[in-house]
C-alpha cells in the first residue's frame, strides 16, 4: 500500500503516478535482459583507461569542470558542431527535464507522439504542465497541422521508441513549438538532425551515452543547441550536475568512433537476424531504426509472452497504450542472447 502523501506536498505531485522505468533486477547474473536497450558489449577500452586515470590521479577530492570544456570540445570534433552549442547533462534524461524546466511554463502544454517515450509525461506533471498526446499518423509521420497552435515544447524521440521508425528530420524543420529531437537511439540509423540546429534555433537535439556508448551505469547525456539557447540551459542545469568519472569516460567513448562503429555493425547485424525470426514466429515486426524491435502478434497476448519469457529468465519490455494497442520491444542482445530467446518463444508459441 502506498503512504499518503502529506498536504504540504504540491497537488501536482500528489496526484502523479511517478514514472516506472524498466525493471533493473539486481545481482541475478543469470537474467538475459532485453528489456531497457542498454547495450549487450562493454564500452570502449579507452573508457576503462579514462577512469583508472582518474581515479589513480587526485581528481575525486576536487569539483569537477561545471560546463564539462573537456568534453564538449572532444565533442565539438567528432559532431562537427561548435562546443558552445553542447550541454552536459546526468544522463539524456536531465537534459530532457533542462528542456521542460527552460521553456514550459507551470500551466503550459508539453506535447508528445503516441506511442513514444512515457517519462515526457511525468516531466509534464511534475512542471504543472499539461501534457497533450500526437497520434502518429499510419505512415508514423507526425501532422504538426493537429496541433492547431498549441504546446509550449514538443519531444520528438528520433528514432522513436518503443516502435523504432525515423521521421526524416528535414520534415520537421518547420514545427510550430520548440522541439527536442531526442536522438537517445539515432546511432542506429542513417540520419539525424544535427545540422538543423545552428538555422533553426526552436530545435534542440538531445543525445546519451546509455545506448550505443554502453554507459547506461555512468549516467551522461548531452544536448546539441543554438549558442543562444544553450546559455540558458546553463543557467538552469544543478551546478556540478556531471562527476569526474562520468566526464571522463564520456569524452573518451566519444573519441573512440572506431569502437563504436564496430558495435553498432554488430548491433544492426542482429537486429536483421531478429527481427526476421519474429516475422517467421508470425510476429508483426516494425522496420527498427534503433537497438531494439517492436513487435505485436496478431493472435497471441503479448502479455502472456512476456510473462512466459520472464518465468524463463528472459526480460523483454511488454508496453500497453490506451488507444493504441499492446506489444513488445525487445532489446537487441548478442548473438547467443537472440538464439536463446529465439528458442525460448519457439516453445512458448510451440512452433
Ligand atoms: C527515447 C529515450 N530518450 C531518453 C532516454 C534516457 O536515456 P538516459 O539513460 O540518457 O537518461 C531513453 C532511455 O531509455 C529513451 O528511450
Amino acid at each position: 500500500m502506498p503512504l499518503a502523501a502529506p498536504e504540504f506536498i504540491r497537488p501536482a505531485i500528489r496526484a502523479m503516478q511517478g514514472y516506472q522505468p524498466g525493471e533493473q533486477p539486481q545481482g541475478q547474473s543469470s537474467v538475459i535482459k532485453l528489456n531497457t536497450n542498454e547495450s549487450p558489449y562493454p564500452p570502449s577500452p579507452k573508457v576503462f583507461e579514462a577512469i583508472n586515470y582518474v581515479l589513480t590521479g587526485d581528481r575525486l577530492r576536487k569539483y569537477p569542470d561545471p560546463v564539462g570544456w573537456e568534453f564538449r570540445r572532444a565533442a565539438s570534433k567528432v559532431l562537427n558542431v561548435p562546443a558552445e552549442c553542447i550541454v552536459i547533462g546526468n544522463g539524456s534524461d536531465e537534459i530532457l527535464s533542462m528542456a521542460v524546466r527552460t521553456l514550459v511554463p507551470e500551466g503550459g502544454v508539453i506535447v508528445a507522439p503516441t506511442p513514444s517515450y512515457i517519462l515526457y509525461q511525468s516531466l509534464a506533471q511534475i512542471q504543472g504542465a499539461r501534457f497533450h498526446e500526437l497520434p502518429f499518423e499510419k505512415d508514423w509521420s507526425l501532422d504538426a497541422n493537429k496541433l492547431q497552435g498549441i504546446g509550449h515544447l514538443t519531444f520528438i524521440p528520433n528514432p522513436n521508441s518503443p516502435t523504432g521508425t525515423f521521421i526524416e528530420p528535414e520534415n520537421l524543420v518547420n514545427w510550430p513549438t520548440p522541439l527536442v529531437l531526442d536522438e537517445a537511439y539515432v546511432e542506429f540509423g542513417e540520419k539525424n538532425g544535427l545540422s538543423l540546429v545552428q538555422e533553426h534555433p526552436h530545435i534542440l537535439v538531445s543525445r546519451t551515452f546509455s545506448k550505443a556508448y554502453a554507459l547506461a551505469g555512468i549516467r551522461f547525456g548531452f544536448a546539441v543547441a543554438h549558442p543562444s539557447v544553450a546559455e540558458q540551459f546553463y543557467k538552469v542545469k544543478d551546478s556540478y550536475n556531471c562527476d569526474v568519472l562520468s566526464l571522463a569516460a564520456a569524452t573518451a567513448a566519444i573519441t573512440d568512433q572506431a569502437y563504436l562503429q564496430e558495435m553498432k555493425n554488430k548491433i544492426i547485424a542482429t537486429r536483421a537476424v531478429l527481427s526476421s525470426a519474429l516475422v517467421e514466429l508470425g510476429f508483426k515486426v516494425t522496420p527498427s531504426h534503433t537497438n531494439f524491435v517492436w513487435c505485436q502478434h496478431p493472435d497471441q497476448f503479448e502479455k502472456k509472452i512476456y510473462e512466459e519469457l520472464k518465468a524463463r529468465n528472459i526480460l523483454v519490455r511488454y508496453f500497453h497504450y490506451a488507444n493504441w494497442g499492446n506489444g513488445l520491444r525487445i532489446s537487441v542482445g548478442t548473438d547467443a542472447q537472440i538464439a536463446q530467446l529465439l528458442d525460448e518463444l519457439r516453445m512458448i508459441l510451440k512452433r
